[in-house]
C-alpha cells in the first residue's frame, strides 16, 4: 500500500548506516511502488557538497550494498533526492533546510547520528520552525548509556516533540521473523494455552554473531554486549515472547504489555551471569586488539539467566545469550516444553519434552521438535524428529526481505508506532540493566576468555549445566 507523500530529512546522511541501510531501503520501497513518486528525501550532514555529489555517493553505495538495483529506477529515485549542508550543533544551514521543505506533506526527521546530537537537533528543528505538530522524529540506538542518560535524552526530545511524534528504532522489531512471533502467538489457538509455567520448562534466546566490532571499536568498548544487544534487542525478543496478549495490535496496547514484562524482570544474581571476551589466536587479533584497548574488561559475549516475577512465568528461567565472533550467525528463540507427566513406554529411555524453535535469522522458519515411534519392526522405540517449516520453502519468499529498516521507515511515514520503543520502555530496560552492570563493576569482575568460532566461554555452559540443562548448539 503506497504511503502518503512525505519529506524525509536524513541527518547523518553521509554516514555508514544511512548509506548501507536507510538509503538502499528507501530505494527498494520506491522500486516496489510503496514510496510515492513525489516523495522527497533530503540528505543532510555537515560536509559541504551539492546534491549531485550526494547522489553520486548514493550510486556508489548502492553498487556496494544493493547491487541488484535497476538503473532506470535508481535514476528516478535519485530525482527525489537532494542535499542540504547543515551544522547539527550550530546555526548554519537550517534556513536552507526550511526552504527545502514543503508545507502540506508528512515531515519526518531521521537522526542517523550519535545520541549526543539528538536533543540539539530536536531543539533547532523547533527553533527554526521546521517541526510541525504532525512531524515525526526518528532516533537510532544507542538510546542512552544508562538510565540517567536515557532519561536526559527523553527529556531533550520531549521538550520539542510529543511522545506520539517520537520513533525510537530497535531494528530487531522491524525484522519479519520478529513480527511473526506475535502472529505465531496471537493468531493461532494452538500455542497460547500452553504458553505458561505449567507447560513450559524454560526458554532460550540466542543472538549469535560471527562478526566483531566492525570499525566501531571505540563505541563498543564503552558498551559491551549487555548495553549493545541485551538492553535493546534481546529484551525486546524477551518481551514479545513473554508478554500478555494485547487487546489489539495497536501501538500503545502492544507497548503497554511489553513494559509490564520489563518491569517484572527480577534482579539478576552474579552466579547467573557469564561474561566473555574472545581471545587472540592463530595470528588473529583478539577483542582487545580489535578495540585497541589492551586493558579492556568489556564483554563481547554475555549469557544470563533471567526470571520474570509474574503469574504466568513464575519459576520459568529465560536464558539469554549473545556474542561476537561465535561459531555461526544464528538468532533464535527456543521454547522448551515440560516432559510428559507420565510415560506409558517404560523401556524406551527418557522422553523429551517438545521444543518450539523460532528461527529469526538466517534460515528463517519454525521448528517443532516432536517424539515419534521409530518406524520399523525392531520393537517399540521412540525418536525425536523436527517438524521443520522454512519460510523460504513454505512461502516462496525470502523471509528476511524487506529489510527491517525499510519496514520501519514506512511505518514512520504511516504514523504507526507499534514497532518502535516507547520512552518508558527504554527507561525500564535501563533500570533493569544498570544494577547488573554496576554489580560486576563493583566486584571488579573480568570477562572469561573464549575461542573465536566457539559457542562462548565455558562459564556460559556451566550456567546451564548447573540447572541440568543444555544450550542448543550454535551452528
Ligand atoms: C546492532 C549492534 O544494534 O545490531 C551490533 O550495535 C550488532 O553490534 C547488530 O552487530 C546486529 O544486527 P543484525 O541485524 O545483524 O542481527
Amino acid at each position: 500500500i503506497p504511503v502518503n507523500p512525505f519529506d524525509l530529512v536524513l541527518f547523518g546522511a553521509t554516514g555508514d548506516l544511512a548509506q548501507r541501510k536507510i538509503l538502499p531501503g528507501l530505494y527498494h520501497r520506491f522500486e516496489v511502488g510503496q514510496m510515492p513518486e513525489d516523495a522527497c528525501i533530503i540528505g543532510s550532514a555537515r560536509s559541504d557538497m551539492d546534491s549531485d555529489a550526494f547522489r553520486d555517493q548514493i550510486r556508489a553505495s548502492m553498487a556496494e550494498f544493493a547491487p541488484e538495483f535497476k538503473k532506470d529506477v535508481l535514476d528516478r529515485f535519485l530525482d527525489r533526492v537532494s542535499y542540504v549542508s547543515v551544522d547539527a550543533s550550530g546555526d548554519a544551514g537550517w534556513s536552507d533546510l526550511a526552504k527545502a521543505l514543503r508545507p502540506d506533506v508528512v515531515r519526518a526527521f531521521y537522526l542517523s547520528v550519535g545520541p549526543s546530537l539528538f536533543s540539539g537537533i530536536a531543539h533547532r528543528l523547533n527553533e527554526h520552525g521546521l517541526a510541525t505538530p504532525d512531524s515525526r522524529i526518528v532516533v537510532e540506538k544507542p538510546f542512552g548509556h544508562d538510565l540517567a542518560s536515557a532519561k536526559a535524552l527523553n527529556e531533550g526530545l520531549r521538550a520539542c516533540f510529543k511522545e506520539h511524534q517520537i520513533y525510537r528504532i530497535d531494528h530487531y522489531l522491524g525484522k519479519e521473523t520478529v513480527q511473526n512471533l506475535m502472529a505465531l502467538r496471537f493468531a493461532n489457538s494452538l500455542f497460547e494455552p500452553l504458553w505458561n509455567s505449567t507447560h513450559i520448562d524454560h526458554v532460550q534466546i540466542t543472538v549469535a554473531e560471527t562478526v566483531s566490532v566492525e570499525g566501531r571499536g571505540s563505541y563498543y568498548d564503552q558498551s559491551g554486549a549487555m548495553r549493545d544487544m541485551v538492553q535493546n534487542h534481546l529484551v525486546q525478543l524477551l518481551c514479545l515472547t513473554a508478554m500478555e496478549p494485547p487487546s489489539k495490535f495497536a501501538p500503545n496496547a502492544v507497548r503497554d504489555e511489553k513494559v509490564k514484562v520489563i518491569e517484572a524482570l527480577d534482579p539478576v544474581e552474579p552466579k547467573d551471569i557469564a561474561r566473555g571476551q574472545y581471545r587472540a589466536e592463530h595470528g588473529q587479533g583478539g577483542y582487545v586488539d580489535h578495540v585497541g584497548n589492551p586493558a579492556s574488561r568489556t564483554e563481547s559475549f554475555i549469557a544470563l539467566k533471567v526470571h520474570l516475577g509474574n503469574w504466568r512465568w513464575a519459576g520459568v528461567p529465560f536464558y539469554l545469550r549473545t556474542g561476537k565472533r561465535l561459531r555461526a550467525r544464528e538468532s533464535e528463540i527456543a521454547v522448551f516444553f515440560r516432559d510428559p507427566p507420565h510415560t506409558i513406554f517404560p523401556n524406551v529411555g527418557p522422553l523429551h519434552g517438545n521444543v518450539l524453535v523460532i528461527r529469526l535469522q538466517p534460515d528463517e522458519g519454525i521448528i517443532l521438535r516432536t517424539t515419534i515411534k521409530d518406524p520399523g519392526p525392531g520393537g517399540f522405540r521412540l525418536s525425536d524428529v523436527a517438524l521443520d517449516m522454512s519460510f523460504a520453502d513454505a512461502l516462496g519468499v525470502e523471509a528476511s526481505a524487506p529489510d527491517a529498516y525499510e519496514r520501519l521507515v514506512m511505518d514512520v511515514i504511516r504514523g504507526d508506532q507499534t514497532l518502535f520503543m516507547r520512552g518508558d520502555e527504554a527507561e525500564a530496560a535501563w533500570a533493569w540493566v544498570d544494577p547488573i552492570i554496576q554489580g560486576w563493576e563493583d566486584r571488579g569482575d573480568r570477562p572469561a576468555r573464549y575461542d573465536q568460532g566457539s559457542s562462548g566461554p565455558e562459564e556460559a555452559l556451566m550456567l546451564m549445566h548447573r540447572d541440568g540443562r543444555r544450550w542448543r548448539q550454535i551452528g
